[in-house]
């Protein structure tokens, strides 16, 4: 490969449609070292992004916020551009999807496939709803799932069975925007015929150019032989995005291209816009450099399908694709309502942007694995292994040799060790080019190691005038350092580079003869003092849809209820003494809270694997419903996390839950899910819970 050899890197464009959080990050941050990394080789290389401002969900936000659509993308797309630099991402161009370029680009891929026979009309059902005078996308229709039942479900996917639905399935179907219900309609859409690349797809899965992560490999392979089907490129208006040409003329009535369709095409529009005003020709780097896309696993259907495919039929080679699973925080998916949840301006009120980086980059090895920010383990990182090794090596040397001598003029001859440090350098190189950072930080600490100890063993501060070689030697590692790790934490790698008057360097200015002045480069790394306490819940509650009630045989006082749990859990029976209060309708088909971290027991030889909980005024007892609740839901308060240990009834006492104005406290925090807060009605204020 060349010097000259010209790539691309891309991350996922975000949609303009809310705040950066620490998840994103993480894939911006992959890109950014791997594109700084290429940087640092001499590449021609394009860090390339924009802002994803197409689709239902801005349109409707937009207007929710008063805004036209137009000017709500462009508060995030300035919001984004500066929480990414403010993370040290560094991006040649960060474009929009909403461009001339854009729009250009995406009527040639559509009028390039039409030519060749891959677009074409059908007629399909799809359902309108006449107050809000608008198709409605899948997600943005609710009812009861055709498959199994189960109420207000989202028309994409039923959250209970998990079937992959159809907006015109659902039963009694209702519009998310105004409750009305939505009527199937027959309309024209265009579609891309997909199913007419099968081979070629797996031609290309199967090539060695292609280098697919194997567990991708897998998941594509499958998606293929389960059979293609076309894809639907078209939206009715209203519509956020470009007219489709002559669609008019063809169907009657003007249809836009579908988000997905123009959103990839915003990768080659952005380096499109850059090249354009630096005198270059995007063709170079998409027809003749490498392009390399970073997206999350999420995304990997439109990415190594629908994709390709486009770019296939317009004949632009296919890119190299790394995806990335997600992040969660302290072991749990993030979440708003458990604390877990934080944007990247947050993050940067309780610390440094390089701590997250250093973090992430230690995980980061090319494979598909989720990554737990657990917040106890990052302060460790930080301490133990940025501060106390890399930071403190590079500290304690260049200010030594700043206070005691001012410069390197010498450096101790240590032929083994120095063969030694070459080969590490050598395998942080490899590493670095095949993503896998996780090593590369390994061994970059390797090299720090050996220099503490190189330095410990001198001890410097006895013997000054004698070591000054020593400390030469050891300078030149501090300045190596900063260059291996520079794509990672280019902030630190500055200041070190800073001390010793160097900009600019490339991988190939790793030496260790480096002789000039020194000065202090004043703090690397701040400790870590405290992190975000999770504070834990101990009851499990969940609600569950009560199928069935019976008699106990063999103990008058109970109830026997068949409830379920949703797919996660499934269905458990429980048994309850509440029969005493509350007559069998009061049960029978309700969906109410549980409490599942009791120990299952045995009451006269039938098993209860739970309990209801109901609040307890001493006159009334009330049970906790979730308005629009469905079943499975888990119930916590606000900002805590579920403990994994079991509970006691006398807990309940103990660690109480208290009724304030028809809702359930617990430590002054209101108890709910992501449907809304538990509710009780009829009960003093005060009441327990049990
Ligand atoms: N707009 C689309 C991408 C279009 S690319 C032509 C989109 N945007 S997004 O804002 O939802 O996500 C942007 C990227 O961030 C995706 O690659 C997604 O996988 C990633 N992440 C979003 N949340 C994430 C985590 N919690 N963890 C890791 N990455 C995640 O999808
Ligand atoms: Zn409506």
């Amino acid at each position: 490969m060349s010097q000259s050899q010209k790539y691309i890197v891309t991350a996922a464009l975000p949609y303009a449609n809310g705040p950066i959080h620490i998840g994103h990050l993480l894939e911006y941050v992959q890109a950014d070292i791997y594109s700084r990394f290429l940087r640092l080789q001499g590449k021609d290389v394009l860090y390339i992004c924009a802002s994803d401002m197409h689709g239902t969900p801005i349109e409707i936000n937009a207007t929710k916020a008063g805004k036209k659509p137009e000017d709500f993308v462009e508060h995030f797309w300035k919001d984004h551009q500066h929480d990414f630099a403010s993370f040290g991402i560094q991006f040649d161009n960060y474009y929009k999807t909403h461009s001339v370029e854009n729009k250009e680009l995406s009527e040639y891929f559509f009028t390039e496939l039409k030519k060749k026979g891959l677009i074409y009309l059908k007629d399909i059902q799809v359902m309108f709803c006449s107050t809000c005078q608008r198709t409605l996308p899948d997600r943005y229709i609710k009812g009861t799932c055709p498959k199994c039942s189960a109420v207000d479900q989202y028309g994409d996917i039923c959250e209970k069975c998990n079937a992959v639905l159809k907006g015109v399935d659902l039963i009694n179907p209702h519009c998310v925007i105004c409750d009305s219900r939505p009527v199937p309609t027959s309309k024209p859409h265009y579609f891309f015929k997909l199913s007419s690349f099968s081979s070629q797809l797996s031609d290309w899965i199967q090539s060695s150019e292609s280098g697919l992560q194997q567990e991708v490999a897998n998941w594509l392979q499958e998606w293929i032989n389960n059979g293609l089907e076309d894809w639907c490129i078209s939206r009715d208006a209203p519509y956020f995005g470009f007219p489709i040409p002559d669609s008019k003329k063809e169907t009657g009535e003007t249809k836009y291209f579908y988000v997905w369709l123009d959103a990839p095409i915003g990768y080659i529009s952005s380096t499109k816009n850059y090249c354009d005003k630096q005198g270059l020709d995007w063709k170079d780097y998409w027809y003749h450099g490498h392009v390399q896309h970073f997206i999350g696993k999420d995304i990997a259907y439109f990415h190594f399908l629908f994709w390709p495919a486009m770019l296939m039929g317009v004949g632009i080679p296919v890119p190299h694709l790394t995806v990335h699973g997600f992040i969660t925080v302290n072991g749990q998916k993030m979440s708003k309502s458990r604390g877990t949840f934080f944007t990247a301006k947050q993050f940067l009120d309780l610390f440094a942007a390089y701590a997250l980086r250093f973090y992430y980059a230690g995980y980061l090895d090319r494979s598909v694995v989720d990554v737990d920010l657990h917040f106890e383990h990052f302060k460790a990182v930080n301490n133990n292994v940025l501060m106390a090794n890399l930071g403190n090596f590079c500290y304690r040397t260049l200010s030594f040799a700043a206070k005691n001598y001012g410069r390197v003029e010498s450096i101790a001859v240590e032929k083994d060790m120095i063969l030694e440090l070459k080969m590490l350098v050598e395998e942080v190189e490899k590493y670095y080019a095949a993503q896998d950072f996780k090593n590369a930080v390994k061994t970059i600490l390797k090299i720090s190691d050996m220099g503490n100890v190189y330095f410990q063993t001198a001890e410097p501060w006895k013997r000054k005038e004698e070591a000054y070689d020593v400390v030469g030697l050891c300078v030149n590692i501090a300045r190596t350092l900063a260059i291996l790790v520079l794509p990672i934490i280019p902030t630190f790698s500055e200041k070190v580079l800073g001390a010793l008057g160097e900009t600019q360097l490339l991988w190939k200015d790793i030496r260790f003869d480096w002789k000039g002045r020194v000065i202090d480069p004043g703090h690397l790394v701040e400790r870590i003092e405290s992190v975000p306490v999770e504070k834990i819940f101990p009851y499990y509650l969940v609600l569950g849809h009560i199928d069935e009630v019976k008699d106990h045989l063999g103990a008058e006082h109970l109830f026997m209820l068949k409830v379920n749990f949703g797919s996660k859990i499934g269905i458990r029976q429980v048994l309850t003494a509440l029969k005493k209060h509350k007559s069998r309708s009061e049960f029978e088909h309700q969906t109410l809270a549980f409490c599942l971290n009791l120990k299952p027991m045995k009451l006269r030889g039938e098993l209860s694997e739970g309990m209801i909980v109901a609040a307890d005024d001493g006159e009334h007892i009330c049970f906790l419903r979730v308005e629009g609740g469905v079943v499975g839901e888990e119930l916590v308060p606000e900002g805590y996390s579920v403990g994994s240990g079991m509970v006691v009834p006398d807990d309940f006492k103990k660690v109480p839950m208290v009724v304030e104005k028809g809702r359930v406290l617990f430590e002054g925090k209101v108890v709910g899910c992501s449907k809304g807060p538990v509710y009780v009605k009829g009960i003093k204020e005060g009441a327990g819970v049990f």
